[in-house]
């Protein structure tokens, strides 16, 4: 049993964080991780160039993406923090990188549970074009969702969207729902 983390925080014990600590402290599996943002031990994901080699043979862009092709996980999660009503930048570049499927051909067959984790402090674009904060940033998601062949459904939905009053560490609603998923998928994928 394996979990895929697509991790969308350039901070290493913020919000977003602390959330999947209580997941790792309760999940019995194998976990890898793709760090979004570049860090100290990470070049981070890079954007899609549009130079079509991956029509041919590849994609030139070498770096933890392919952790995402393999298509070895059985859990996939996005854990992200709302960035103006949107995934953060380096998300996207995420998202971009899908275009390999769609130029080489090839698909992510394996069937996945999808977990979304999204942060977030304030109220971004509330006010424009009718969506709420959180609206984009889970169209997005769901955008890596469907091309990973993850299915979401609202029980594997993690929200903690008040987070500049109450940190994600002490949401207890929050963090009690992601120790309940990580104990129920564990139980799920038990060999
Ligand atoms: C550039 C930037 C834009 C942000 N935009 C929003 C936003 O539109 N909506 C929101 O709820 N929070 C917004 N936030 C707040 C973060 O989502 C919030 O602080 C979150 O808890 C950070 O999670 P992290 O500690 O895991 O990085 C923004 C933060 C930054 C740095």
């Amino acid at each position: 049993m394996k979990a895929l983390i697509i991790f969308g925080s350039p901070r290493k014990n913020g919000d977003t964080a602390s959330l999947i600590k209580t997941f790792l402290n309760n999940f019995t599996g194998e976990v890898g991780f793709v760090y979004a943002f570049p860090n100290t031990d990470n070049n981070g994901i890079a954007p899609c160039i549009n130079c079509v080699a991956c029509k041919k043979t590849d994609c030139v862009i070498k770096d933890d993406f392919s952790k995402i092709l393999k298509d070895d996980y059985d859990i996939l999660i996005v854990a992200s923090p709302i960035y103006m009503s949107n995934l953060p930048g380096p998300m996207f570049n995420v998202i971009s990188r899908f275009n390999y499927l769609f130029h080489s051909g090839k698909k992510l067959a394996k069937q996945k549970t999808g977990v979304l984790i999204l942060t977030g402090g304030g109220h971004g674009a509330k006010r424009l074009q009718g969506n709420s904060n959180e609206d984009l940033a889970i169209r997005q998601a769901e955008f890596i969702f469907a091309k990973t062949n993850s299915s979401l459904t609202d029980e594997h939905v993690v929200l903690s969207l008040n987070t500049d009053v109450v940190p994600s560490k002490d949401d207890k609603i929050a963090q009690e729902k992601i120790k309940q998923i990580a104990i129920e998928l564990s139980n799920t994928y038990k060999i």
